[in-house]
């Protein structure tokens, strides 16, 4: 009898202190967010070995609905090219320069929002920001995305240079919505390139 409560004692503990090494592993292997915000950069150059599953995708888009908007009208929405075939094509729709900066990337994602939505109240334009608001609640969808993907080790790409007409039609994505960003998303190749970035000074007034 005591050497069988001994032993569910013992095992209990075992569990506890098992229990204490996972968390201490989570915790040890997880990404500070500064180390999140220095390491994100826009990658121009990816490894075209590694691929990325669409669960991990959705994982990312997961983060974008944490994302505070107008109103909470979440107007943000997001089209996912992952078959080559798809991938090709949006490719070809960013410009020269850009397909080849994202060449090996297997993710490309477009990002929109519902005009009409954000910055509106019964159908009449709150301010004169009007659909700004929808632009300004997209790009921090997109920004919640690109550094959850940093935190989960893959990279991206923003990109405003592309063909929306033709991206429309691709998806066929309603009149209704404005066409925003190519991100592109994969795993960098090489270390990028860290571009200045303007002093606080420069950008900030305190009164
Ligand atoms: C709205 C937006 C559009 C952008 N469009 C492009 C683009 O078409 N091509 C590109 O190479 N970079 C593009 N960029 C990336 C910027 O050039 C980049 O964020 C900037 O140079 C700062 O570099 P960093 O992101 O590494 O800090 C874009 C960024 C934003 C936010």
């Amino acid at each position: 009898m005591l050497f069988a409560a001994v032993m569910t004692l013992l095992l209990f503990a075992g569990c506890s202190n098992n229990q204490e090494n996972n968390d201490e592993a989570v915790v040890a292997n997880a990404v500070s967010f500064d180390e999140v915000l220095a390491t994100r950069r826009s990658v121009r150059s990816y490894d075209a070995t590694k691929t990325i599953s669409e669960a991990e995708v959705r994982e990312l888009l997961i983060a974008t609905q944490e994302t505070p908007s107008w109103a909470n009208q979440q107007p943000s929405k997001y089209y996912v090219a992952m078959s080559p075939e798809k991938v090709e094509a949006v490719s070809n729709l960013v410009g020269e320069r850009n397909k080849q900066n994202i060449a090996g990337a297997p993710v490309l994602i477009v990002s929109t929002y519902e005009k009409g939505k954000s910055g509106f109240f019964r159908g009449e334009q709150t301010n004169e920001v009007g659909d700004g608001w929808g632009a300004y609640d997209n790009g921090l969808s997109n920004a919640y995305f690109i550094l959850k993907a940093r935190a989960k080790g893959f990279d991206t790409l923003i990109m405003g240079m592309r063909d929306s007409d033709a991206l429309r039609t691709l998806f066929n994505i309603p009149e209704n919505e404005a066409i925003m960003a190519v991100i592109s998303l994969g795993y960098r190749s090489g270390e990028p390139r860290k571009p200045e970035h303007r002093p606080l000074d420069e950008v900030v007034e305190f009164f």
